[in-house]
């Protein structure tokens, strides 16, 4: 069983994850982890695979996944120096699990062929077989195998590792990650596959999805958890069996993976992501699917991965993670979601610009300054208008451009004007951490102001500058009503109670505490 344990310093969290026993080998240490980008095809006008190419090199996108061994795109990636991991497709996947001659053609066909020129590393044998083909999981370790003995045959095996993407879905009482085992009617399948994956020195790949885990916990899991926001201290999840202190989700679901093994006594297998992202739009009933949080989820991972962070469980062991997807897949059927993972559009256009100053040359466009701090949608209007007093007041940003008769006066509407005043004080306070915030009615956008709906006003750009100075005194500032806008204080309103989910569920993929 497990609780949620109480406020725990900073200098405690820093103190236990030194503590961690390391007897725990994973991959040498000279070994980085990498960021690559999946490919998906359904696309009504799908780029050539030398356009497709072309853009993988202007953003520096150094590792690929495709769904399939695609000729042209095998051909296309040759002498790029990027490193693809090709797929078996599922249809494939009976014939090649039943018949060790079809896997031999099928390694001399799509991987002899095309490397070294096409710098192949790993072969997926089929895709989240267990969800998507459970009637092809029992031949599964069979395909593994025949594909992995006509690599042998080729003399590629030591180049080329084999292995197959499951579903995070399959790890079952994710939280605390300690207590965490795989759906145990699939054993029969995993030890062969783990003893598997464990001889061939191979990764257990895992499909890792925090939107769908957020989406699904009706409101237990808090949204900055599943975006690698921070979180105040004493709002960590904390597993109460190891004490680690667990700051989001994807770090809970690798660490979940890591114990589900360790129950199968596999201790010295390395996790590989095989996808991960956030949808950059929704249906009505998707409101999270936002570009900024499309934006933050995969700025964020891609930080957190390329800074060697680790888990938890193992601080510094790489997680190599390929992000869903490099397009928006438009032809692909059900919610609108499902068609805006991509983080681009078929012409190559950046659905959103990434903010990765500082983390290596992996995307070349750091846009990181480009930052904004706007009224959040469908904020409350009252905690907006105080919100906005208190940053033309005490806040002392100048505010005369909104007075009526002024350039910024329309639309004259609250979330507009504060909107206004947000921005300016965060440009002020230096784009400080916590300084767009505003009791939880602020967010972070890369939406340029001037072309957003909430501020038609492009103050940077106002020439006539109004005589009328704001003095800050024509307010309606609420006396005491916001407790502080000091930027220490950003995590003030999470602190109102807002996450209260229907207590500690178990079966829900991971919680939060509640203080
Ligand atoms: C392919 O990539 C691997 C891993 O980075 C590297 O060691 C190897 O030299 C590359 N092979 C070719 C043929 O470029
Ligand atoms: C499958 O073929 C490989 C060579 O491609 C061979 O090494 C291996 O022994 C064969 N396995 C079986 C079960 O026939
Ligand atoms: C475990 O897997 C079996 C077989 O796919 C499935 O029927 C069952 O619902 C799964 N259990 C859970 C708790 O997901
Ligand atoms: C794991 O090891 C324990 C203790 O050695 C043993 O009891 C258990 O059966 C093993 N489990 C598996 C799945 O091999
Ligand atoms: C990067 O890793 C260091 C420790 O290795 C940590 O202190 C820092 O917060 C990490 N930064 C990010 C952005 O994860
Ligand atoms: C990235 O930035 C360069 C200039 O720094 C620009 O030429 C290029 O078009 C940008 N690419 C994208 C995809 O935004
Ligand atoms: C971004 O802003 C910081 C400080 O505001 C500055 O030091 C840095 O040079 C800027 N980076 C770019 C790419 O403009
Ligand atoms: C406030 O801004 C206006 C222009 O919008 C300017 O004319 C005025 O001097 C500013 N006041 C102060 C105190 O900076
Ligand atoms: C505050 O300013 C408004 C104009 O924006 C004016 O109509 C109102 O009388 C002023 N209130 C006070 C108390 O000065
Ligand atoms: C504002 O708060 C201060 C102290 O907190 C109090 O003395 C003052 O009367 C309050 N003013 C109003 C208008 O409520
Ligand atoms: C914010 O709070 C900190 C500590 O509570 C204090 O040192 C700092 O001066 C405050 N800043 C502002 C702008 O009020």
């Amino acid at each position: 069983m497990f609780k949620f344990v109480g406020f725990c310093g900073f200098k405690s969290i820093v103190f236990l994850l030194l503590l961690v026993p390391s007897l725990f080998v994973l991959v040498s240490a000279d070994e980085d982890a990498f960021i690559g980008v999946n490919i998906g095809t359904d696309l009504s006008d799908m780029p050539h695979p030398t356009q497709v190419v072309a853009l993988l090199k202007s953003q520096q996108i150094r590792h690929v996944r495709l769904y399939d061994a695609d000729r042209g795109m095998l051909v296309a990636l040759a002498n790029t120096g990027i490193k693809v991991a090709v797929t078996i497709p599922n249809e494939q996947l009976l014939g090649i699990g039943q018949s060790n001659s079809t896997a031999a053609h099928w390694v001399s066909q799509n991987i002899v062929a095309h490397y070294p020129a096409t710098n192949i590393t790993t072969i997926c044998v089929g895709s989240e077989v267990f969800n998507a083909l459970p009637n092809a999981a029992p031949v599964l370790v069979n395909a593994l195998k025949f594909i992995q003995g006509a690599l042998v045959a080729s003399n590629l095996d030591r180049q080329i590792k084999v292995s197959t993407p499951i579903a995070s879905t399959v790890i079952l009482d994710s939280f605390p990650p300690s207590q965490a085992f795989f759906n145990h009617s699939w054993n029969p399948v995993l030890v062969p596959l783990l003893k598997f994956l464990q001889s061939t020195g191979s990764s257990l790949m895992l499909n890792v999805y925090p939107y769908y885990d957020y989406m699904k916990s009706n409101g237990v899991i808090p949204l900055d958890y599943a975006l690698f926001n921070p979180l105040p201290a004493n709002k960590e999840a904390v597993d109460s069996n190891t004490l680690l202190h667990y700051t989001n989700v994807f770090d809970a679901m690798i660490d979940a993976a890591y114990f589900a093994m360790a129950e199968l006594n596999v201790t010295n297998v390395p996790v590989l992501v095989t996808e991960s992202g956030w949808p950059s739009k929704g249906d009505s009933n998707e409101p999270d699917a936002t570009l900024d949080n499309a934006n933050t989820y995969n700025s964020n991972l891609i930080k957190h991965i390329i800074n060697q962070t680790g888990t938890p469980k193992h601080p510094g062991i790489p997680v190599s993670t390929y992000i869903y997807e490099l397009y928006n897949e438009d032809t692909k059927p059900g919610p609108v979601s499902e068609k805006s993972w991509g983080l681009f559009d078929a012409n190559g256009n950046p659905i959103y610009t990434l903010q990765l100053t500082n983390s290596g040359r992996t995307f070349s466009n750091d846009t990181t300054n480009q930052t904004h701090c706007t009224a959040k949608e469908g904020a409350d209007s009252k905690m907006l208008q105080a919100a906005l007093d208190w940053a033309c007041g005490p806040g002392k940003v100048n505010c005369s451009a909104l007075l009526q008769g002024q350039p910024c006066y329309e639309p004259d509407n609250v979330a507009s004007h504060a909107s206004f005043a947000f921005d300016t004080y965060y440009h002020m306070m230096g784009k400080g951490e916590g300084t767009c915030d505003f009791n939880g009615v602020a967010m972070l956008t890369t939406t340029d102001p001037s072309k957003a709906s909430w501020n038609l006003c492009v103050y940077r750009k106002v020439k006539k500058l109004p005589s009328i100075a704001f003095d800050g005194t024509n307010g309606t500032f609420l006396n005491g009503s916001i407790a502080d806008f000091n930027s220490t204080s950003s995590s003030s309103w999470r602190a109102r109670g807002g996450y209260v989910g229907g207590g500690l569920l178990m079966k829900v993929l991971l919680a939060v505490l509640l203080s």
